[in-house]
């Protein structure tokens, strides 16, 4: 697709549906975009010992996070150096070496070739320690925080850079840790959505929708995510317009980068139990017990790193965005730990994702619901345009480089737009 096809797809208020419906559009979303920028593969803490492993993909390209010896995090395409079978067939494990089910070849953790059946068969010009015949690395990793991203280009800015502003996202969640740490555990919420990656890129900083799309989890009293102890919920009572303007006053920051974020909520009141007091105890001798309440307010909500994942601050998780095909996503929801806070949190928070993130849960489900539909509804060729006009021309540049607007505008996905439509047109 050449510049002008490209181009012509995106205006300021707007995107064509075909961004969302045609295979060649998404063949060159996974070269250009996925396949150029940082794409989070996932946390360190799932590969915390060495052998420890993980697979996902990146550019529709499987690839295998590991841990080596060494100590040290790899990011290798998960692809057999023989006849490029897929190596790691496992979701997640620990292996002291990589074994392809096909003839048996095996591979250490940092990718080079352990060994191989019946090696004696390879005459003279077969140089069985060249590198090309093990599981290569990705180009480019780098870690912030705990977090792993990737890069499938040799070169990029550095990693801080393309996070920029959205750093404060993470360091503010890490602050809340009393060991300095945030940690993933266990298992994911998993879901295969018959939808366009971008629409749930969208939606995380849509503060338009919950009012609508969640409706059926409201209380009789407009309230909303009011499930905690402690939490006092948020007014999101739609239909006469008023109570919306709590989601307009949260605000929201979009950057170059395409990132954005949605926040800062009102601090809710705090549970007055002996398990968050140990929090605070906890979060006191780290911080200074005058810092506790600065630490635990939140100037985020949520967060989307353009393009590949999305942390919510207020119901600790990772979101992770994997494009399958044109019409096809992945997405995983892992409990993020604060490590050092009091285990009951630990559990509070997987029984609160449990009810707002499980394949049969309130309120993901309600937004996959919603991405399906707007599959469907594009297909017509009733119009060919996608609308995202809300607040433009409103947003104001802040001091950290993003630009700031109201909380139910639309600037965040204007900003993944242009952040797109560069890489879809960057030479
Ligand atoms: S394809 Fe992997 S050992 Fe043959
Ligand atoms: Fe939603």
């Amino acid at each position: 697709m050449d510049g002008r096809e490209l181009n012509a797809l995106v205006q300021d208020d707007r995107m064509h549906r075909r961004a969302f419906l045609d295979p060649a559009v998404f063949d060159a979303e996974m070269e250009r975009v996925f396949g150029r920028l940082w794409i989070y593969v996932g946390h360190d803490s799932q590969v915390a010992r060495p052998g420890d492993f993980l697979t996902t993909a990146i550019a529709r390209q499987p690839v295998v996070l590991c841990r080596h010896r060494d100590g040290s995090v790899r990011v290798l395409f998960n692809r057999c150096g023989h006849r490029g079978a897929l190596v790691v067939a496992e979701e997640s494990g620990n292996a002291e070496r990589f074994r392809c089910g096909y003839h048996g070849w095996t591979y250490h953790t940092d990718g080079t070739l352990a060994g191989l059946p019946l090696s004696d068969g390879y005459g003279p010009q077969v140089d069985l320690a060249d590198p090309a015949l093990g599981m290569l690395p990705v180009p480019q990793v780098a870690t912030y925080k705990g977090f792993v991203f990737a890069s499938l280009a040799p070169t990029s800015p550095s990693l801080e850079d393309f996070l920029g502003g959205v750093k404060t996202s993470i360091d503010e969640i890490v602050d809340r840790a009393p060991d300095g740490a945030v940690e993933i555990k266990g298992g994911c919420h998993r879901y295969v959505v018959h939808a366009n990656w971008k629409f749930q890129i969208e939606n995380l900083c849509d503060m338009y929708h919950p009012a609508f799309s969640h409706e059926s989890t409201l209380r009789a009293d407009g309230r909303q995510f009011e499930r905690r102890e402690g939490d006092a919920g948020a007014p999101v009572r739609g239909n006469d317009g008023r109570s919306l303007s709590f989601w307009d006053q949260t605000g929201m920051t979009a950057y170059t980068q395409g990132h954005s974020v949605q926040g800062p909520m009102p601090r809710a009141g705090e549970p007055d139990t002996e398990v968050y007091r140990r929090y605070r105890a906890a979060l006191a001798r780290r911080h200074g017990a005058a810092n506790v309440d600065r630490v635990l307010t939140l100037t985020r909500h949520n967060t989307m790193i353009f393009p590949s994942v999305a942390i919510q601050s207020l119901n600790l998780h990772v979101r992770t965005i994997t494009p399958v095909a044109v019409d096809k996503t992945e997405i995983r929801v892992y409990p993020l730990h604060l490590r050092g806070a009091p285990a009951e949190m630990s559990r509070e928070l997987i029984r609160y994702l449990n009810l707002t993130h499980a394949a049969a849960s309130f309120i993901q489900t309600d937004d996959v619901e919603m991405f399906e539909r707007q599959q469907q509804g594009l297909r017509t060729q009733a119009n060919d345009w996608v609308r995202y006009a809300r607040g433009l021309g409103q947003e104001r540049p802040d001091n950290e480089g993003g630009y700031r607007g109201a909380g139910t505008n639309e600037l965040g996905m204007r900003a993944q737009h242009r952040a797109w439509l560069e890489c879809m047109t960057a030479a």
